[in-house]
């Protein structure tokens, strides 16, 4: 049964999935101008509601997500600053100089997800925050370059595991990458560390998201009181990137490309 429940998407779901993954891109590039010291989360949160709902006529879904039941999800988008790991609610604190951040988007259009994130830096960061983040990002490069029919879905954490811990980093365990459609969290899940030929094996058509969270010390995390932030346990630097990928016959398509999104690695062959 293993397998079973991913959804192979058609070709015009597939067209509906490049819309919906290319709003939340924009949702990115919209924001990043306004990320700088002295603005708080909450406002860049409220900028980017009234972007997706009033500029692109999406839907965020993330407001009021309510998986299994819990605390429905209070905010439009998920704000994480510096050893806020993920799902960082915004709030009223404001950016200063030196903090890292990473902003998710997930909108709906037309009833299909998109989703996608991204680092920002504010100001000057350290040294030891820049590595992190690009450590990440490439990272997350490595686990795209393997998807092609007949890959498996293990591979991607494979190459994710075995390119950052040697760089000194750690990954998280408990979140992963997620298959993405009609669903904001569909089948398979996409974890960020693994072996090689183990999981699903990838077809054509399958969309899933590969977003990396990894911390500068150790990957233990605790949940805060509100129910939904992810944090170091440690309080170590964290950073996440997030792509949403289609298998194409030959290889993959990122569907969460943008013109303001920062290009693949020159390592990167184009498929
Ligand atoms: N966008 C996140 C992901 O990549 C999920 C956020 S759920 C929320 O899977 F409710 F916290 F917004
Ligand atoms: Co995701
Ligand atoms: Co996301």
């Amino acid at each position: 049964m293993l397998g079973s429940k991913i959804v192979i998407k058609t070709k015009d779901e597939i067209e509906q999935m490049r819309l919906a993954c290319r709003d939340s891109a924009l949702v990115l590039d919209y924001i990043a101008p306004f990320v700088k010291a002295g603005v708080t989360t909450e406002y860049l949160d409220t900028l980017m509601l009234r972007y997706i709902e009033d500029e692109l006529g999406d839907i965020s879904a993330c407001l009021g997500y309510n998986p299994g039941g819990g605390t429905p999800y209070p905010k439009a988008t998920c704000i994480s600053v510096n050893h806020q790991i993920c799902h960082g609610i915004p709030d009223g604190k404001i950016l200063k100089n030196g903090d890292i951040l990473n902003i998710d988007v997930t909108v709906i259009r037309n009833g299909f997800h998109g989703d996608t994130s991204r680092m920002f830096m504010v100001g000057n960061c350290s040294i030891a925050a820049k590595h992190l983040v690009n450590v990440t990002f490439d990272a997350m490069w490595k686990g795209i370059e393997v998807v092609r029919p007949g890959a498996h879905i293990g591979d991607i954490g494979h190459v994710i595991q075995h390119f950052a811990e040697p760089k000194g980093c750690s990954i998280v365990r408990e979140f992963c990458g997620h298959g993405i459609g009609r669903g904001f969290h569909e089948e398979p899940q996409v974890c960020h560390y693994g072996k090689m030929g183990t999981g699903e094996v990838m077809k054509p058509g399958m969309i899933f998201t590969i977003e990396p969270m990894i911390n500068a010390g150790r990957k233990e995390l605790r949940i805060l009181p509100n129910g939904w932030t992810a944090v170091t346990k440690d309080r170590s630097l964290s950073a996440q990137w997030e792509h949403t990928v289609l298998v194409t016959e030959t290889g993959y398509e990122v569907l969460t490309m943008s013109p303001g999104c920062p290009p693949a690695p020159d390592w990167i062959k184009t498929p």
